[in-house]
């Protein structure tokens, strides 16, 4: 087996003149949750079907599995799960009937995919829904078959196009425990998310991306230390700008963002102490996370 499993370097690619991704490279290791994480338009969706072989580049060398992309990008694909952005099932045949089809995609025999469904069924918590037509399943059901389906060729590597997007946080956190699980069985994972604490959750590395490029990258807690490394107090209700002026001496570094201001401070009892008897303030002291890194990478917060 090759020492990695997805080797991205120096890719560019422009969509009619604009630039989508800017000479990007990253790799990922064998085993690993692998993040790009991004908002809306960052080029996640770009970068993932460019993994796949299923957008050309200009230039840059991507290698998948050990093979070439986009070359020998049919062969690495037979060895890939995928869950694409939005969902693409036939929504008039049953639960059964989309992973029987999406087997045969992969030349395995009736058989073989026969006894392949249970246990992809009772992976994604489907068994009693096997005969649903997928129209009537839920929204996070939807997103488990994907799961499933991505998983009916044993692939060593899963790629994930925000799998979690739109759903309720129970359902996220279903999808996060099986994909842990997968984790535990030795797939590689490469996912994107345009969500903090699903990156901060599940990743092992990340690439930060905007607009195409990356703006920061490693391991998720040792981006958070590298980049703030202290604590965070969210005050609400007040006039940010006169309680910036306030806080200020006891602040490393003080981001309005709209109405809240995020004040990160080495000892955060010393601004609590200069706010004390202010009415209509509302404080949330917490620590640092991924939505501090991208506002101060970027200057705003990751909304779409
Ligand atoms: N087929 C396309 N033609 C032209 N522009 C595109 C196309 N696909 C994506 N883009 C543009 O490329 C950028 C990245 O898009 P995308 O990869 O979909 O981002 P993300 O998945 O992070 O939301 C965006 O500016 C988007 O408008
Ligand atoms: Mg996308």
């Amino acid at each position: 087996m090759s020492t990695v499993a997805i080797d991205f370097a120096g890719v560019m690619k422009s969509h009619g003149g604009k630039i989508a991704v800017e000479g990007l490279s990253f790799t990922v290791a064998p085993g690993e949750c692998f993040g790009l994480l991004g908002p809306n338009g960052a080029g996640k969706s770009t970068i993932t079907r460019m993994v796949l072989g299923m957008a050309p580049f200009d230039a840059g060398t991507i290698t998948v599995l050990g093979m070439p992309v986009p070359a020998r990008a049919r062969l690495a694909r037979m060895r890939i799960g995928v869950v694409p952005q939005f969902d693409n099932f036939d929504v008039e045949f049953t639960v059964r009937e989309n992973l029987f089809v999406f087997g045969r995609y992969f030349r395995m025999s009736k058989h073989e995919v026969e006894a392949a469904i249970p246990s992809l069924l009772e992976f994604a918590r489907l068994e009693n829904r096997a005969d649903a037509r997928v129209a009537d399943l839920s929204g996070g059901m939807k997103r488990r078959l994907m799961l499933a389906r991505a998983l009916i060729n044993d692939p060593q590597l899963l790629v994930l196009d925000e799998p979690t997007t739109g759903l309720d946080p129970r359902a996220r956190h279903l999808i996060w425990e099986r994909l842990r699980l997968l984790l535990a069985r030795g797939k590689t994972i490469m996912l994107t998310t345009h969500f903090m604490e699903e990156a901060e959750r599940l990743c092992d590395r990340l690439c930060v991306l905007e607009e195409g490029r990356s703006i920061a990258g490693g391991r998720p807690h040792a981006l958070i230390d590298e980049q703030i490394g202290c604590h965070v107090i969210e005050i609400y209700g007040g006039n940010p700008h006169e309680l910036r002026a306030l806080i200020r001496p006891y602040a490393q570094r003080i981001e309005v963002s709209g109405e809240t201001l995020f004040c990160y401070a080495p000892d955060p009892e010393q601004v609590r102490a200069q706010l004390r008897g202010r009415t209509g303030l509302r404080l949330l002291q917490r620590p640092p996370n991924l939505e501090d890194v991208f506002l101060r990478l970027t200057g705003r917060e990751m909304k779409d």
